[in-house]
């Protein structure tokens, strides 16, 4: 195999009508509209990565016997596109993404695509649909890179047929209320992600795990749900499709550290800003206790979950069976608020990218 892959350009059929697309953007919410053309590219044990194209959009062609729908052997990425104000779009930490696709390849024995290819893949998707970058304050183009097993064989096994695809999709606010502040569903009953399994993987079967316990929050008026650790139940590990932070009255942040939650790149990155202004940011075991008794006395100031999607969301409370753990209101003037607004700053370009984490797509 070559490096880089070659895209191909499909000649393809009228796109979208601007009207259409721009009514699109103007509401787009989160992950209903999706863009005139995708990425594929094929991989086979024999001649590893090859065809890679740009093609319409469109149904997949799958034999019912592809192993993904069977065994879930896939993976998946959130990445966003973002426009400056003099109209130039780009992307933030695609690295970082490439080598967390590289990682989840590893656990879920799927081939490992080059970061390269990876980024690539990104800009060739992205110059097509250029026009589908919204504009307005807030919103983006959430790209979504996935790779799924295509081999029709029952045996369980890894697949020796592969393919991976990007999709892109307008979005707005990952929740209806934007930043305002969200309660959590606390599940006691179900875990995401046990030892040894594929919690650190960002593949389909953990988000397949979390959605029961998350029709449990709705019915509680939550909007997310957090898990424990699966052994003991002690401490906490992450919400249902996003990672979440403590911030203690002294400015230490504290993050729980374990090797079955999912790695963010925005949880990382907020992390890195904080300890940028001289916090002292902790990333280790922490127990429901500790979140409640903190707290109850003070010594916790303010909760966030954070994701590519979602970016920073303040968390109000803290919900479950008998529990009612209520955050103080994350202000105008708190660090959750303003982490949030230096990183969107630097993602929308509006202040120096001085880390280097943005790459012109
Ligand atoms: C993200 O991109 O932030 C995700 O983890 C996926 C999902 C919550 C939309």
């Amino acid at each position: 195999t070559t490096y880089p892959l070659q895209f191909e350009l499909t000649p393809t059929p009228a796109a979208r009508a601007d009207a259409e697309r721009e009514a699109m953007l103007a509401d787009p919410g989160f992950g209903k509209y999706f863009t005139d053309h995708m990425v594929q590219i094929e991989w086979t044990v024999d001649e590893g990565w090859h065809d890679a194209a740009v093609v319409p959009y469109g149904p997949l062609s799958l034999d019912p016997a592809a192993s993904v729908f069977h065994y879930a052997q896939e993976i998946f990425e959130g990445i966003k596109a973002y426009r400056h104000a003099d109209g130039s779009v780009w992307t933030f930490r695609p690295d970082a993404n490439g080598h967390r696709l590289q990682r989840s390849a590893e656990r879920l024995a799927l081939p490992k695509l080059a970061v390269e290819d990876f980024v690539e893949s990104l800009k060739q998707l992205v110059a097509v649909d250029e026009k589908w970058v919204p504009s307005a304050d807030e919103t983006s183009l959430y790209l979504r890179p996935f790779m799924i097993a295509t081999e029709s064989f029952l045996g369980v096994r890894a697949a020796h047929r592969v393919g991976y695809y990007v999709i892109a999709s307008p979005a707005g606010a990952y929740f209806t209320g934007g930043v305002a502040p969200v309660s959590i569903w606390l599940s006691t009953t179900y875990s995401r992600a046990g030892k040894g399994g594929t919690g650190a993987a960002k593949t389909g079967g953990n988000y397949a795990a979390s959605l029961l316990p998350q029709e449990e929050a709705y019915q509680h008026g939550c909007s997310q749900v957090l898990f424990l650790n699966s052994t003991d139940g002690a401490y906490i590990e992450e919400l249902g499709g996003m990672n979440v932070v403590l911030v203690y009255r002294d400015g230490t942040i504290v993050t729980p550290d374990s090797d079955s939650i999912l790695e963010g790149i925005t949880r990382d990155s907020i992390l890195q800003l904080a300890e940028d202004r001289g916090h002292r940011v902790e990333r280790r075991r922490v127990s429901i206790d500790e979140w409640r008794d903190g707290v109850a006395s003070g010594d916790i100031v303010e909760v966030f979950a954070c994701g590519t999607a979602a970016v920073v969301v303040p968390i109000a409370e803290l919900k479950g069976d008998g529990v009612s753990i209520v955050s103080p209101v994350a202000g105008p003037d708190s660090l959750t608020l303003s982490l949030r607004a230096e990183l969107t700053d630097i993602q929308y370009g509006r202040r120096p990218d001085r880390h280097g984490w943005l790459t012109r797509l």
